[in-house]
């Protein structure tokens, strides 16, 4: 049996990889690597680790390279058929568990757990055991593995059932759903995603409340926590790479780019998101609305730069939601703009080094999601702003745990509220906004991706 282990002595398992490929014209591929805090986190590890991340092909490239046997050190790209790929991420995750554990559904969306569901589950089984086989294959005995977030959430009961040798944890990146709205899933379905779960020696989550969350659903669904423990790791803003990406050259020239657009003088209240219903970008851009209807002697002196990047483009609910973050974008400059002030400068397509920039210029940063895991956006703002910023918080966000003394704390679903704190911002003292801006990068940075990481392992082997 010994035989048949891999070599891999730390392996991290995500859907979604630190590298993608492109298929060229002349079919050549291209390799891009990502950013975030997982990549920096894992590369911190190193290769002298034996460490192997195993991630699912997501895009034709991606299938291509997996055919060719192109491929980084360290990564393993497992080809799941693309239509089982798609059933169990768009069709489970994203429309189903992530609305769970943001709790977004509203009517008349609200599930329907028919066939076409069942037949999702199925693929998501399979999506899981695919994710769980490579990594018994490639794990060295007594190896330590990290499954990533809601994705992979029946890996750790499969890898413990080929591989109990292994040590087993679990992190999410998301909330977790309370008990009452947990429920709505399918009793069946909601006991395989718990004993999933709990198939692992130790669960990872952003914040206590959402610890505390999954642990009620354990004990109300699944008997409790068995033998499973839990831990709380905040992921923290990574200070040293932010800073030293903000100064680079193609981060300067947008800096330029975006100051023609705001205009001279002005104030910046800048967002950065995923075009995403749990940010709740369009109450975001409503109360600024009522900020200018009410506070005219804003009109003219403020910007609102809003950054919100396609995501999840595949499903009809985020598609409509772009649109109408557009719709209402329009709206505002074309009820407030004057002929050489713009109210909202949105932009659409993704750009880091031009969010590095806006951050930079930020006076004010608005993150008001409706629920969400952390919300590094908020950690990252006070780090990278040039004068300091105020931050806009909605109380909802896992980053409120850590941030919401010095930030201004909002209800996100409350738009005049959300108005309210804006003008509160953009009126702070400027002693006072670098002060609390020091405090907040401070708070932000207290645990690093690379420490975030080393710390989750050191107490899975613990
Ligand atoms: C959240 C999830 C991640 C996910 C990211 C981007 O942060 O917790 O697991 O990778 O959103 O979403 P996407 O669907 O594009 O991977």
């Amino acid at each position: 049996m010994a035989s048949t282990y891999g070599a891999a002595q730390v392996l991290v398992a995500s859907n979604r990889g630190p590298v993608s490929y492109t298929v060229g014209e002349d079919g050549s591929l291209d390799a891009k690597r990502g950013g975030g805090g997982l990549v920096s986190g894992l590369s911190a590890i190193g290769s002298d680790a034996d460490a192997l991340w195993v991630c699912s092909a997501l895009s034709d490239g991606d299938r291509e390279a997996v055919r060719r046997g192109v491929g980084e050190d360290g990564v393993r790209m497992l080809d799941i058929p693309a239509d089982v790929h798609a059933d169990a991420y768009n069709g489970i995750a994203n429309s189903v568990l992530w609305f769970v554990h943001h709790m977004l559904y509203q009517t008349p969306l609200e599930p329907v757990f028919d066939a076409e569901f069942r037949r999702q589950w199925a693929s998501y089984e399979t999506y899981n055991r695919a994710f769980a086989e490579a990594l018994a294959e490639e794990a060295a005995q007594g190896a330590a593995v990290v499954v990533q977030d809601y994705h992979l959430t029946l890996v750790p009961g499969m890898l413990r059932e080929l591989r109990p040798d292994l040590r087993i944890g679990h992190f999410s990146h998301t909330p977790w759903a309370p008990p009452e709205y947990f429920r709505m899933l399918p009793d069946d379905v909601a006991g395989q995603v718990l004993r999933g779960m709990l198939g692992a020696d130790r669960l990872g989550f952003l914040t206590e409340r959402w610890a505390e969350a999954f642990t009620a659903c354990a004990e109300r669904f699944a008997g409790g926590l068995g033998g499973t423990r839990i831990g709380v790791h905040g992921l923290g803003a990574d200070a040293d790479f932010l800073r030293k990406r903000a100064h680079e050259p193609d981060v300067e020239e947008r800096m330029a780019a975006l100051r023609q657009e705001i205009g001279e003088g002005r104030r910046t209240i800048v967002r950065v998101d995923r075009t995403e219903l749990s940010k709740n970008i369009v109450r975001g851009l409503l109360a600024y609305r009522r900020l200018l209807e009410t506070h005219a002697e804003w009109r003219e002196r403020v910007v609102h730069v809003a950054f919100a990047y396609p995501s999840r483009q595949d499903l009809a609910v985020y598609r409509d939601y772009t649109a109408e973050v557009q719709r209402v974008a329009d709206e505002i400059n074309a009820a407030y703009g004057t002929p050489d002030w713009t109210p909202v400068v949105l932009h659409v397509k993704d750009d880091f080094a031009r969010s590095l920039a806006a951050y930079r210029l930020a006076d004010v940063a608005l993150v008001n999601p409706i629920r969400d895991g952390m919300n590094l956006v908020a950690k990252e703002v006070p780090v990278v702003s040039d004068a300091g910023c105020a931050l806009v918080l909605s109380r909802e966000a896992g980053a409120h745990e850590e941030l919401g003394e010095d930030a201004i704390t909002v209800n996100p679903y409350d738009v005049t509220g959300t108005a309210a704190a804006l003008h509160e911002a953009l009126s702070m003292r400027p002693e006072e906004r670098a002060e609390r801006s020091k405090r907040l990068a401070a708070a932000a940075t207290a645990l690093p991706p690379a420490q975030w990481f080393v710390d989750q392992l050191d107490a899975l082997r613990g």
